[in-house]
Parts: C-alpha cells; structure tokens; sequence
C-alpha cells in the first residue's frame, strides 16, 4: 500500500452502545474494545505505521459514574499487564500520556513497568492517552513554557515575544510526530478535547462502526481512505 500515514490516532468510541445493542452492561463493550485495540496494533505494524495512539480516557470520562470508572481503571490494569509480554517481544514501544496525578497508584505502577521495558524498542510506538484532554495539554506547556523562562531569568518583553515554533517541545507529545489521520468511530464527528494543537493538520475520518466492531478490515480501509487524500496545509498544490 502507498502512502502510510506515520502517525495514525484513534477515537475508540461505541463500546456502550455495542453492549447495549445485545442487551448487556456497558463493561463487556470496553472488554471487546480492548480486543480491537490489539487488532490495530498488529494491523497498524503489519501496515508499516509508526505511530498508533488511542484516546482511552479523557479528563472529561472522570465525571461518568465512579463504577464505571473504576471498572475501566481496572481494565486498563489488567489489559496492561496482560499484553506487556506480546507487545514487547514484537518490539513494541508502549507510552501512556496525560495527566497521570489523577492515576491511582496500581495504575501509575503498571504503566512504570510497561514503559520502562518497552522503552529501547524500535517497532511500532503505541500511545494510550489516559486523562488526556487538549485544554490540559495546551496550558501545561504554556505554563511549562513560562516557568522555564522566568528560571531563567527571562524578561517579560522576551516571554512575551516567544515563537510558535518550538512550542511544540512543551506538550506531552513532545518528540512524537502530530497524528496524520484521526480517526473516530461510531458516528460521532467531533474531537472532544482530543489532540487539539497536534491535530491542527491531521486527516479526520469519521466512521459509523462501532469501537468494538472496528477490527484488522476497518483499519485497512482507512488506511486506504487516507492514502485518497490530499494533503495541502494550506497551501496551493
Ligand atoms: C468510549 O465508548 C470508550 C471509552 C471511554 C473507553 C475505551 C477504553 C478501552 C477500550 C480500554 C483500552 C485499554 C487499553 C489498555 C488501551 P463509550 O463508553 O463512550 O461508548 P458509548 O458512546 O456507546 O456510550
């Protein structure tokens, strides 16, 4: 196939409706949802993309009700844990970006040791956005920005005359390439708060599929989607 985005992104969306639709809990959508998180994955390095990312959890999920997050956080745990082997001897590199203060102890721990392992790996890169929101993102890196400067004795004339260029190296992602197709699945055709600085020229693709629906086929045809598309950011061609 020609033309393979680097980086390409995923809103997993649809795991409640899919367990709703067969008249289950909410939880079994999230525990298929896993399934096709790994799909990707293999689908993504067979593909020959870098970069694979998912918006697991934003800072905004943190208001469903506290079963439901203390289920997906458990999730989360026992996904990790379980996957940590097969990912890294396929050479994966697995990363978890967001406001990782919210995390509770297992978690953060977990992610430790799955970070640490994987870090020298040179396949694939997988990203899991965990409380991650772009507003946070955006104002941790301008404070970031400013409390560097100011330490460095820094005028306000200089702060204030600082370069968008470079601002980049304040944000969480800092050093991975912006996502060149975001895909969201179940219909929805909206960002909330995902990527909002990094998405600034990103493809979108919306699809109606399900998140747990969305396995090895969905993923290729996006990959074709995209290799459709025209890339200008804004200029003339
Ligand atoms: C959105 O569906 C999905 C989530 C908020 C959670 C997604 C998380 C996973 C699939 C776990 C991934 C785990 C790892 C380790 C990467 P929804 O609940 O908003 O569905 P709805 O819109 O139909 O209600």
């Amino acid at each position: 196939m020609n033309n393979i985005p680097m980086h390409v992104s995923l809103i997993m969306d649809g795991n409640g409706r899919w367990a709703k639709e067969r008249g289950m809990d909410r939880f079994y959508g999230h525990i298929e949802g896993v399934e096709s998180v790994r799909a990707c994955v293999e689908a993504a390095a067979l593909a020959g993309v870098k970069y694979l990312s998912v918006y697991a959890f934003s800072e905004e999920n943190w208001n469903r009700p506290q079963e439901e997050v203390a289920s997906l956080m458990g999730l989360m745990v026992k996904a990790m844990a379980a996957e940590m082997d097969r990912l890294d001897s396929n050479g994966v590199r697995f990363m978890v970006i967001g406001n990782r203060d919210r995390l509770d102890a297992e978690l953060n721990s977990v992610i430790d040791s799955c970070m640490e392992r994987t870090a020298s790996n040179s396949g694939l890169t997988l990203i899991v956005f965990l409380s991650y929101s772009g507003k946070w993102d955006i104002l941790q890196a301008a404070k970031k920005m400013v409390s560097e400067a100011l330490a460095s004795g820094d005028s306000a004339e200089s702060i204030l005359s600082m370069p968008l260029e470079g601002f980049d190296s304040y944000l969480s992602t800092a050093g991975i390439p912006d996502p060149d197709l975001i895909i969201r699945t179940s219909g929805e055709s909206r960002l909330s708060n995902y990527l909002l600085w990094q998405g600034a020229y990103s493809e979108l693709l919306f699809v109606d599929t399900l998140w747990p629906d969305f396995r090895k086929d969905e993923f290729n045809s996006a990959l074709e989607e995209y290799a459709k598309r025209d890339r200008r950011y804004g200029k003339v061609k």
